[in-house]
């Protein structure tokens, strides 16, 4: 079945910034009405989106605030998406944070409330939306994972597990669903210059941007939505990118592989 949003509603966690916002805009382009997700003190951001594109794209924007480090954030959140009475034809779960830092020592309370958010609201988001997608007979849903998903990450080691299943959840789930109308598609960007990369810890430069540089987001979302409308489900974009982590880790030693990972994701000193 094509894909086409124009005229459907696209619901998109944390579209406050980053690559969510530039996903926002691009799927205005395309003409979807747009629910839109952000923590709740970012109100005043998202409003802010909403106005412009509404003006803009002449299109319905709704708004839905929830923070997903709360354990029914997520269940809240589609709870709101469902009073807004829209049918959602594609769902884009985006909203994450990044830890970085030795297992050891980023603390506990830190990388559970990572998981919470990057998995646990994925997994409900998917779950909970899909059920209303297998009925409609449509539906599409885009869980932005990244190239962490492929092969251990040292320096943030739940960031990369956390990824690697969102990966294989959306792959197993996207077979299942063969001949119900519905396809799950993962976006698996490398390092790309958003807030994320600001967070507390992170360093200024790592060994690996001086090989993939830092992407833009507004590229990712260009490039993504359009993998997506041509039907790929896992997209990784750029060439170099697929090259290096769709088949380098299949080919290499895992030790070695490994090895490199550790050293290439490690600050730059
Ligand atoms: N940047 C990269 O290098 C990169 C690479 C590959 C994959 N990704 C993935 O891309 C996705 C978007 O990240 P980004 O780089 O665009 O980062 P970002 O600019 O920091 O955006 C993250 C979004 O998630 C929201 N969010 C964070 N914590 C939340 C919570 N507890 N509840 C609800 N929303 C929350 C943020 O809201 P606030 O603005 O209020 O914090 C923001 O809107 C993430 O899943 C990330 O893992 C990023």
């Amino acid at each position: 079945m094509a894909i086409n949003f124009n005229n459907r509603w696209v619901v998109i966690t944390g579209a406050s910034s980053g690559i969510g916002k530039a996903l926002a805009e691009c799927f205005a382009r395309e003409g979807a009405h747009l629910i839109l997700g952000a923590l709740p003190e970012e109100k005043h951001i998202l409003e802010n989106i909403k106005c412009e594109f509404q003006k803009h794209y002449h299109i319905e924007v709704a708004t839905v605030y929830q923070d997903f480090a709360k354990t029914d954030g997520a269940v809240k959140f589609y709870r709101q998406c469902k009073k807004l009475q829209k049918s959602v034809y594609c769902l884009v779960n985006n909203a994450g944070i990044i830890a970085y830092g030795y297992f050891h020592e980023l603390s506990h309370k830190t990388q559970h409330r990572l998981i919470t958010i990057n998995l646990m609201a994925y997994f409900s988001l998917m779950r909970l939306f899909i059920e209303d997608m297998i009925q409609q007979k449509e539906g599409v849903i885009i869980n932005i994972s990244s190239v962490s998903a492929f092969q251990p990450t040292p320096h943030h080691a739940v960031y990369g597990a956390v990824k690697a299943f969102v990966q294989s959840l959306s792959e197993a789930v996207n077979q299942e669903c063969r001949g119900t109308g519905v396809s799950v598609h993962t976006i698996n960007p490398s390092y790309t210059d958003t807030p994320l990369l600001k967070t507390n810890n992170f360093p200024d430069k790592i060994w690996w941007y001086r090989i993939s540089g830092l992407a833009k987001p507004q590229d990712i979302a260009r490039k993504a939505i359009k993998a997506v409308k041509k039907g790929k489900r896992v997209y990784v974009p750029g060439v170099m990118n697929t090259c290096i982590h769709l088949f380098l880790p299949r080919i290499l030693p895992r030790k070695l592989s490994n090895l490199i990972a550790n050293y290439v994701l490690g600050a730059e000193t």
